[in-house]
């Protein structure tokens, strides 16, 4: 099975960037299942129906998010019935929505995605290990399910790195997101688990994580808000990781970063494309 995760896409220039590419990339390299975390696609604030449904139609099966699930209020209503939207699963009971699911991917495979907020630096919400215990006991890979993806989206690269631990040959795929900077230690752990610390952002990276550089800066300088953030811009760089699962064992085989745009040195999975 053949999978692609994308970080988060940041305003429009982030959105043009997976309508002008995922489609292909789809087709290229025949993917069986795309997440694309979604936090941040409008204005860099949160997502809207509209959005969420265009990101959809570009390719993704799943969209997940974080701690700006619901900086758009209408994600507070969409949310209970757009079953491909995912907010963090340990947010309190009450919230709107879900954050774990599961999906058909275009192979026919069952696929388990689980979108999880962690703790470190972050609104404090229930323990992040806990809750995706308790999803991954209830539908364990290779039982009730082929792939098992986790998006846990945290700030703090070791509490990412001791989720990957944490569910190393018990999941296909645990990536992290939310700091919109990718990291270099794509990889597929000793239990069969491919994980990557922060994925990346879909945007300009000449900003500040995506946004604007001179409000960031003028805060930094002056320590006075001038006005509010807003997202770069010009031409968004694509980053996210592809892997290649295997279908009986529902662990990782290959592992690959994904980069495409002006910004960051390009790479692709050679593993698909060279088959062409
Ligand atoms: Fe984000
Ligand atoms: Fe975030």
């Amino acid at each position: 099975m053949r999978i692609l995760f994308l970080g988060d896409v940041v305003g429009r220039s982030g959105r043009k960037a997976v309508r002008h590419h995922l489609p292909s990339m789809v087709d290229r390299w025949k993917l069986d299942f795309v997440v694309v975390n979604g936090e941040n696609a409008a204005g860099g604030f949160g997502i809207t129906e509209k959005i969420f449904q265009e990101l959809l139609d570009a390719g993704a099966d799943c969209i997940t998010t974080g701690n700006h699930a619901f900086d758009q209020k209408e994600a507070l209503v969409f949310a209970e019935r757009q079953e491909r939207f995912l907010r963090p699963l340990n947010y309190p009971p009450q919230t709107p929505g879900r954050g774990a699911n599961i999906y058909t991917a275009r192979s026919g495979a069952r696929v388990l995605v689980i979108n999880v907020m962690g703790q470190l630096f972050m609104t404090a919400l229930d323990d992040p290990i806990a809750a995706v215990e308790r999803e991954i006991a209830a539908m364990p890979l290779g039982r009730d399910c082929d792939a098992i993806i986790v998006d846990f989206h945290a700030e703090a690269t070791s509490e990412k790195q001791v989720m990957a631990a944490f569910l190393d040959g018990r999941a296909s795929l645990v990536v992290g997101t939310h700091t919109h900077v990718p990291t270099a230690d794509y990889r597929i752990q000793p239990g069969g688990t491919a994980m990557m610390t922060d994925i990346g952002m879909c945007g300009d990276y000449d900003s500040i994580i995506g946004m604007q550089k001179d409000e960031p800066l003028h805060r930094a300088v002056t320590k006075i808000s001038s006005g509010r953030l807003g997202p770069a811009m010009e031409e968004a760089t694509l980053s996210g990781i592809a892997v290649d699962v295997d279908d009986t064992t529902g662990l990782a085989r290959k592992v690959a970063a994904v980069r495409l745009g002006p910004h960051l040195e390009r790479s692709v999975p050679t593993f698909w494309t060279d088959e062409d």
